[in-house]
């Protein structure tokens, strides 16, 4: 939540920060702003609204400013709006800071400061956290960085920063806890952002500060790294693999359509190095190297958040049925707060495309407090998550810069889809004859979800059917059902359509009841051995006068016979379809949001990361 910017260099800062919070924009949008050092001291630019908003309030003059730090901002204290945007002033406008996270104490030192005399122009945690360090400044006497090291050692919650001060040019000093911040370190220019996609056509070194440590960044003396706690630390500076073309939408109207058709991509990608085909076996270094805790285990836990909660439950069944290993599948959100019991022969497994959903990275923290093995799946390479898990395995679906996650999620199955047949071999409870069966048929769906994607057209036509319903039902069975939960967010996030994920039986214990002609359900009836009795509850449905859209196999007849629409995905292993069905829900949802003139990239009130609790 929230994106950061900020650049120090000989280029005009402006430019480079506009475009950088634009890439950003996935992280919140409901407000934008930059402060620029120039001759005449700091000058902050902000305004409700997205960044483009803000770009027409900035005058030329202040654009040359070769220092400045930008925030586009996803609200958590005090509502959108001009005054509560980003960047803040000090009192004595000697300072500017921009933040991504929350204080959580910010009411008792806010209290502190107005006894000082401090007055707040905003209703946000981040001016008491700018006042704080001024008055440190000024009382300690003391330099910024090391003002903003005192401050932070008062504060509870969780902060990226980045502070520049009048009359110093030279230099921005950031902090680093619970929320990312990546330094980019160019030749003779330092960037900072949130991820490294602002900077990324400018250099590929970059530094990651850890938890609770503040960078001086100085043209003159380099970086300088300490913990809240004074200890001076060696910057670790990695070369980063992304490339510019990986985060522009490469000709597609959306990100989101972009990111639908690189699945087959994303899942090759997520299988290259691991599926050996040749060889006649998967190779997890991750799961190899902590062989001896899976094959103990009492029991796998998964936590994870919204799609990522999805791609766990899809991991309980694959999980449970190829390792009979028992699986839970906990909301991190409710896991952390209910006093689980956990014990060292637990192995719990957080999903994240971020690595930096707060929720996520509490409930594992929680857990490896308890002696828990923690795997990680994320997506983002070095990230919170990634970071404190003891081992994992990262999805390699690429950035995910839409904030309705698509190619995350089945990059997520696959990786569980990996894991679970090469435990399921360890443990001997699939046959060698099933392993190998199941491997060759998984090295084929790169291929059949672009099959898949060729029924974009036909997702469109039901789309423009469908567009104007206010409601909509999502049913499937066994495997199946969490990707009903998936299609029906998908649907509501994008379009603000109402919509629930069922199992189909649960239907007539409640549901039914909604069912009318204006009431279309999204059946999942591909051939399993649910299929006859999905066959009846859409036939029950029907009887109700309900709309029936059947994602079916190829050549299905039986729901043929009776749904209102079909579409047809390639035949797989029950195991594996979850690959294959979830491609024409997140086509319909994206069709329909798209013709309600919904802003599909960026739903009203969401951001992609979430870093707030
Ligand atoms: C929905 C969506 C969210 C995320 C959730 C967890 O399309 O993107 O529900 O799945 O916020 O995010 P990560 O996976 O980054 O932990």
């Amino acid at each position: 939540m929230c994106g950061i910017v900020g650049y120090l260099g000989s280029k005009k800062a402006y430019p480079i920060l506009v475009k950088g919070l634009k890439r950003l924009e996935y992280r919140g949008y409901d407000s934008a702003g930059v402060a620029l050092l120039n001759g005449n001291g700091i000058e902050i630019y902000k305004k409700e609204g997205k960044v483009v908003q803000m770009e027409s309030i900035v005058p030329a003059e202040d654009s040359l400013a070769t220092l400045g730090i930008g925030h586009t901002r996803w609200a958590t204290h005090g509502a959108p709006s001009d005054r509560n945007s980003h960047p803040h002033y000090s009192q004595s406008k000697r300072i500017a800071i921009i933040h991504n996270g929350i204080i959580e104490n910010y009411a008792s030192i806010k209290e502190g400061l107005s006894k000082r005399g401090y007055t707040f122009q905003s209703d946000t945690d981040t001016e008491v956290l700018v006042n704080l360090i001024e008055d440190i400044l000024i009382h300690a006497d003391v330099s910024l960085a090391e003002a903003v090291r005192v401050a932070l050692n008062q504060v509870v919650g969780a902060y990226a920063i980045a502070v520049i001060e009048e009359g110093n040019p030279d230099q921005i000093v950031v902090a680093k806890k619970g929320s990312p911040l990546v330094i980019g370190v160019g030749e003779g220019e330092y960037f900072i952002a949130s991820d490294a996609t602002p900077f990324i056509e400018y250099t590929k070194q970059a530094v990651y500060l850890n938890e609770e440590e503040v960078a001086l960044i100085s043209l003159e003396k380099g970086l300088e790294i300490r913990t809240i706690a004074n200890e001076l630390k060696r910057p670790y500076v990695q070369e980063l693999a992304i490339e510019i073309e990986s985060i522009e939408k490469g000709g597609y109207d959306h990100f989101m359509l972009k990111e639908i058709n690189e699945q087959p991509k994303s899942i090759f990608d997520t299988l290259r190095g691991r599926l050996l085909v040749n060889q006649g076996t998967i190779r997890l270094g991750s799961l190899d190297e902590y062989e001896q805790k899976f094959l103990t285990a009492d029991r796998i836990i998964i936590v994870a958040c919204g799609t990522s909660w999805h791609a766990g439950l899809v991991a309980e069944y694959l999980i449970e049925d190829l390792t009979r290993i028992p699986v839970e599948v906990e909301y991190a959100s409710e896991f952390r707060y209910r006093n689980p019991i956990i014990t060292e022969k637990d192995i719990v497994i957080a999903v994240s495309q971020s690595g930096e959903t707060a929720d996520t990275l509490s409930a594992i923290k929680l857990a490896k407090a308890k002696g828990a093995t923690i795997f990680g799946i994320c997506n983002v390479v070095g990230s919170s998550i990634a970071r404190e898990a003891h081992v994992g395995a990262y999805t390699h679906a690429g950035p995910e810069i839409g904030v309705a996650s698509t190619k995350a999620f089945t990059a997520q199955v696959t990786v569980f889809i990996t894991m679970a047949l090469s435990l399921g071999r360890k443990r001997g409870t699939i046959s060698e004859q099933e392993f190998r069966r199941l491997i060759l048929e998984l090295d084929t769906l790169p291929k059949k979800v672009e099959e898949t994607l060729k029924l974009d057209a036909q997702s469109k036509k039901i789309a423009a059917a469908y567009k104007d319903v206010p409601n909509c039902l999502f049913l499937g069975r066994g495997i199946n059902f969490p990707v009903a939960l998936e299609g029906a967010l998908k649907l509501k996030e994008i379009s603000y359509i109402h919509a629930e994920g069922y199992p189909a039986a649960e239907m007539k214990h409640g549901p039914i009841a909604l069912i009318d002609e204006d009431m279309p359900t999204v059946v999942i009836a591909t051939k399993t051995e649910h299929y006859e009795k999905v066959v009846s509850n859409i036939q029950e449905i029907k009887a109700r006068d309900g709309k029936i859209i059947a994602i079916v196999n190829e050549g299905d007849v039986d729901v043929t016979r009776i749904a209102d629409h079909v579409i047809e995905v390639p035949e797989v292993d029950e195991r594996l379809s979850p690959l294959l069905t979830t491609i024409p829900l997140q086509l319909i949802s994206y069709h329909i949001a798209v013709m309600r003139g919904c802003h599909v990239d960026q739903p009203r009130n969401l951001a992609k990361s979430v870093t707030v609790e």
